[in-house]
């Protein structure tokens, strides 16, 4: 069945109507410490008439672990969940990936509903069933895919949102973009981060969260198609490895901006893909994210993080590329000195 995925700007009337169109018998709210006190407090009479339980968890991806993940399974038996129980996720990746999983492995599986609130988890964690969490020092290592029930997908949590979360969201948004065609492209370039208006961007979202709901809807296990939805990650990865090692994190979303800078050098260099299109998407990065710095002595480390990227294979490195914007190539393997030139171009575009 497909996921029902609710676009509004009416949280709590939404919520209700999920909540009557369900049938359980205990309700149960998943939040991390920040999200109880910034967003549960907008639902609290929908959560105080169903007479909710609250289950806080520590927030941020290092949390997204073993030990948050049984004090979820234990609120939840300590507090009579039975099969027909359900929880709601309202947070952001980390919330909506851990409590997906807590609900799909507690008595065998629950039901949940996620309410993402930053725009990175509505525009792609929140959405198409991916659960899990981290382990063994490895990212969503343990996991499943089971989808919510439904997802609640509004802009009014994202109103106290720093800028740079709202563009870190947006890059997976242009990645939406670059993969759809271009008139959804072209859209999300015009966007102004200075001066928009949140009805525009839930219409910019909605098509969005189509988008990888379509590629989802033919490929829910990753098998081929859904690695399309990795197009900037392999290079964006490396680079949130590498500004780790510097001990100087950047946001996943910007990773990813610049790695896709990268990779449609690679797409350009491998497939054709237009430089014209390429240096507008490069200015919009620049203009917006500023630049990730490198140097050729990164050169070696980032093409050994790519080497060891999830997706490549016995040592290749592997891409999902595009031969026009719309058009994605999956599987495509790049040599070193490809590579390599795709970051001094990427250099020279970021005026590094
Ligand atoms: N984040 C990519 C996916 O859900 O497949």
């Amino acid at each position: 069945m497909a996921q029902k995925i609710i676009f509004t700007n009416d949280i709590n009337n939404s919520l209700n109507q999920v909540l009557e169109d369900i049938d359980f018998n205990k309700l149960f709210v998943l939040t991390d410490v920040n999200t109880s006190h910034y967003v549960a407090p907008k639902l609290a009479e929908v959560f105080y008439n169903h007479n909710a339980t609250h289950i806080t968890i520590p927030a941020g991806d290092t949390n997204k672990n073993i030990d948050s993940l049984t004090q979820v399974w234990s609120k939840l038996g300590n507090n009579g969940a039975t099969r027909r129980s359900l929880l709601i996720n309202l947070g952001g990746g980390m919330v909506t990936d851990l409590g997906g999983f807590a609900a799909s492995t507690f008595k065998r599986g629950i039901r949940f509903v996620n309410i993402p609130t930053t725009l990175l988890s509505a525009v792609d964690a929140a959405v198409g069933g991916k659960t899990g969490i981290n382990f063994n020092g490895l990212k969503n290592e343990i996991g499943v895919f089971n989808e919510a029930d439904a997802v609640i997908i509004s802009t009014t949590p994202l109103y106290t949102l720093p800028k740079e979360e709202i563009k870190s969201g947006f890059a997976e948004m242009l990645k939406h973009g670059l993969l759809k065609g271009k008139d959804t492209f072209n859209k999300l370039l015009a966007f102004d981060f200075d001066n928009f208006n949140p009805d525009h961007l839930l219409d910019l979202l909605e098509e969005s969260v189509n988008v990888k709901r379509e590629i989802v809807a033919i490929d829910p296990h990753e098998k081929g198609l859904r690695r399309a939805l990795n197009l900037g990650h392999t290079v964006g990865h490396a680079f949130e490895s590498l500004a780790m090692s510097r001990k100087s994190p950047i946001p996943h979303g910007y990773a990813v901006a610049w790695g896709m800078v990268v990779e449609l050098v690679l797409s350009h260099l491998i497939l054709k893909f237009d430089s014209d299109v390429l240096h507008r998407y490069a200015q919009f990065i620049c203009d917006n994210y500023g630049v990730f710095y490198i140097t050729c002595n990164d050169y070696p480390a980032l093409i050994s993080l790519m080497k060891h990227d999830k997706k490549s294979n016995c040592g290749e490195m592997n891409f999902s590329l595009l031969s026009d914007v719309g058009d994605i190539k999956i599987n495509c393997e790049a040599s070193e000195e490809i590579v390599e030139a795709a970051l001094d171009i990427y250099r020279d575009l970021m005026h590094i």
